[in-house]
């Protein structure tokens, strides 16, 4: 035994009990009151929370749109992610050049992450146009260790409806997962031109420009378009009360639908748009009402929605000044660092959450969702000693000044924490510990994700 965590409240997807945790190599060896092991380093964990290390299932860390890439590289994406307690992000594999292959990018994308990953790390494949039909690529980015596919109803990389069924009905052979960006695109073409004509294009539109017809009426296409297919489907970043909604519905009929949605859609309003710092708060979907938080916060409670994820999508100030209109300024906010202390000050003090449901939106579902479990998402001998301890009783204001992000600022500002992780352990190493990070670049691994159970 290497390590033992001793007197902590070991929080799990099911309960929360008094146990020492022994470290064992890169595994969790075993959990239970009163482990011993001569020559293992004791931790003093008495009350602290024990918690899985945290996932976040939809991170962009070094992406490059036209001349464009994001602050956070892998490097300062992982960094923010040790620090908050996140041991593991899913990003994304993209094709860039016309001739490049699904594989080909995939591959690519693999090795720039594992010089710079300071945490472990699997990739969801976006699908482009076209890229739908090639069942033999589909299989190579699989056998490759990637379960999850991810498309767009709207941006460049759009697919029509016929195309997501297409690959819904590949996926459902597969035993892949269809994850969804929903924003219907015609709603929101007519909508910037209307903005246009009227010369409203300031990003203090951004949320008039992006109603949330376009994200409710996208939802439902798309999962008619599973219901068909009889594929299970994902959908990203939820940020309306009608979208989670939508999503209920489904469910109640008996449909396999999954939703995620973000910190900032549960704790920020469109208001941020009428601030002189609007930019630094513009991402897709856009914030929505006081009204819409309660509803996300209600669905997510009831289970509607299984995954809290960030989007983290991070610009610098100075990337962000450059966009003069809603549709040119950088869209996305960083996020990954504060994921963890703002669902456990805001969803579980709050009284929203419970701590074995803020694991399982956090840890475990994803985990079970992106084919990971029970390697991560959870605390259980044999499971890789990925482990937060967290400190309920540590204070702390959010400010800009403290962000391990390369955005330089958090949209989070001036939040209040009460609860914020002190240590984290990946595969059994001190990767952060009392506000110093001691894991290193290229620590980080690609973890394969499995096929869901096909059907
Ligand atoms: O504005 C956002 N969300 N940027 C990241 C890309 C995406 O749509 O998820
Ligand atoms: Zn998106
Ligand atoms: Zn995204």
């Amino acid at each position: 035994m290497d390590i033992i965590l001793k007197g902590g409240w070991v929080v799990t997807a099911e309960r929360v009990e008094k146990a020492d945790i022994a470290i064992a190599g890169e595994k969790i060896a075993a959990i239970g009151p009163g482990l011993t092991a001569p020559g293992a380093t004791a931790c003093d964990c008495t009350g602290k929370y024990i918690l899985p290390g945290i996932i976040d299932a939809h991170v962009h860390y070094q992406m490059s749109n036209d001349e464009l890439i994001t602050a956070d590289d892998w490097y300062t994406g992982t960094r923010a992610a040790a620090c908050g307690g996140v041991t593991t992000v899913i990003d994304y594999a993209e094709t860039g050049e016309p001739a490049e292959t699904l594989s080909g990018s995939l591959a690519k994308r693999i090795a720039q992450a594992r010089e710079q990953a300071v945490v472990d790390f699997a990739l969801h494949q976006v699908i482009k146009p076209g890229q739908e039909e090639d069942e033999a690529e589909l299989k190579s980015v699989i056998e490759q260790g990637v379960s999850s596919f991810k498309v767009f109803t709207t941006y460049q990389q759009r697919l029509t409806k016929a195309a997501i069924g297409r690959l819904l009905r590949q996926a459902r052979r597969l035993g892949a997962l269809v994850t969804a960006h929903c924003e219907e695109h015609e709603i929101l073409t007519t909508r910037r031109s209307h903005l246009e004509i009227v010369g409203r294009t300031d990003p203090s539109y951004h949320a008039v420009s992006r109603p949330v017809e376009a994200e409710t009426e996208a939802i439902k296409g798309v999962i008619a378009l599973a219901r068909e297919a009889n594929a299970p489907i994902y959908i990203v970043h939820v940020s309306s009360g009608a979208g989670a909604q939508a999503i209920a519905a489904a469910r109640a009929g008996g449909q396999l639908v999954y939703g995620e949605t973000c910190p900032h859609y549960l704790l920020l309003t469109e208001a941020k748009y009428a601030t002189a710092d609007a930019r630094l708060f513009l991402m897709c979907p856009p914030l929505r009402t006081a009204a819409d938080n309660e509803l996300l916060w209600q669905h997510l409670a009831a289970g509607d929605l299984q995954v809290v994820a960030t989007d983290h999508c991070s610009y610098s100030r100075e990337q962000k000044a450059a966009g003069m209109a809603f549709y040119n300024t950088p869209a996305g906010v960083p996020g990954t660092e504060t994921l963890l202390p703002l669902l456990y000050s805001y969803g579980v003090r709050n009284g929203w959450l419970t701590l074995p449901q803020m694991v399982q939106v956090l840890a475990e579902n994803p985990a079970r969702l992106f084919g990971l479990y029970p390697r991560k998402g959870c605390l259980a001998p044999g499971s890789d000693a990925d482990v937060v301890v967290f400190n309920p009783r540590r204070e702390l204001t959010l400010s800009s000044s403290h962000t391990y992000s390369a955005a330089g600022y958090t949209p989070f500002e001036g939040f209040s924490l009460s609860g914020c992780p002190e240590s984290t352990y990946l595969r059994g190493q001190l990767i952060f510990d009392q506000g110093h990070l001691l894991g290193e670049k290229g620590q980080g691994k690609f973890i394969k994700s499995r096929i869901l159970q096909k059907k």
